[in-house]
């Protein structure tokens, strides 16, 4: 089923990877778009990349963890945009940990990253969107977050806790006709994948992207991307906890 077009968009997290490739497909659909991410370089290129394909972006050079920034950020790029249909929360780190290795700091950068930022940037479009009882927050959470899994422990937590997040706030302003969508991709071909052992049902950028703008669009609740990893993850959250202690997975 087509979903509703967006006209203006804002990207957090577009300037690599799955928030790239979703900015460039939703400009491709007619959508202006507002690029964010620390990278100005980076958002320039794609920036340059859509304009020269007809389409319009702005770019906004920021660090999702200056919190205090958000609110003043979020009302300027509405105001350039026009107004706004639909913000994408892609920004995200996972860093390398070993499996005796507890770092604090690795722990912190992902719960302010992952976590913090969506918070202060989707609660800002939560309020906007619920005024006007119109719009669509979409959140890249991850099949990550439905477990909690040896190799990463706080990558599993801040995913887990994003999508609590996207699910209280689809019930606080899905009643007042905003949609919220939450994303959880399996392994997908970016800078953040490269270099890890072979992951299992890997897609590229563009498929990804491809899957997410069309589930955003159709205001889906909880899109698995690919479709398959809702079945495989239902298996595997099936799993008890004890034997689940004693596999490597
Ligand atoms: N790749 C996968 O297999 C996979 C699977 C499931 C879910 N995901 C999720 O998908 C999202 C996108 O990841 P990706 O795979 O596309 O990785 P990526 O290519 O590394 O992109 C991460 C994006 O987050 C931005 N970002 C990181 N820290 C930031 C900060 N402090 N402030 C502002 N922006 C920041 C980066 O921009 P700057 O560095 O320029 O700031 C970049 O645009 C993440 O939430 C990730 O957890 C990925």
């Amino acid at each position: 089923m087509a979903g509703k077009r967006f006209g203006r968009a804002i990207i957090v997290g577009a300037s690599s990877g799955i928030g790239a490739e979703t900015a460039k497909q939703l400009a491709r659909g007619g959508c202006v778009v507002a690029l964010i991410a620390r990278r100005e370089s980076e958002l320039n290129a794609l920036a340059e990349t859509i304009r020269a394909a007809g389409g319009t972006a702005f770019v906004y050079p920021h660090d999702v963890s200056d919190f205090g920034d958000i609110p003043a950020l979020f009302q300027q790029v509405c105001r350039d945009l026009g107004g706004l249909d639909a913000i994408f929360y892609a920004a995200g780190v996972m860093p390398r940990i070993a499996v005796d290795e507890f770092d604090f700091a690795k722990d912190r950068a992902m719960i302010e990253v992952n976590v913090l930022g969506a918070v202060a940037w989707l609660n800002e479009a939560a309020v906007r969107f619920a005024a006007t009882g119109a719009g669509t927050i979409v959140g890249i959470g991850s099949v990550a977050g439905d477990r909690g899994r040896r190799g990463q422990p706080v990558y599993c937590t801040s995913k887990a806790a994003l999508e609590t997040y996207l699910e209280s706030l689809r019930n606080r302003v899905g009643r007042v006709g905003v949609r919220v969508v939450t994303i959880k991709p399996g392994p997908v071909d970016t800078p953040m994948t490269r270099g890890l052992d072979k992951l299992p049902l890997i897609i590229p950028a563009e498929e990804a992207a491809r899957q997410i703008v069309a589930a955003s669009e159709r205001g889906t609740r909880v899109a698995y991307v690919p479709g398959i990893w809702r079945y495989v993850m239902a298996i595997i959250r099936a799993i008890p906890s004890a034997l689940f202690q004693k596999m490597n997975i």
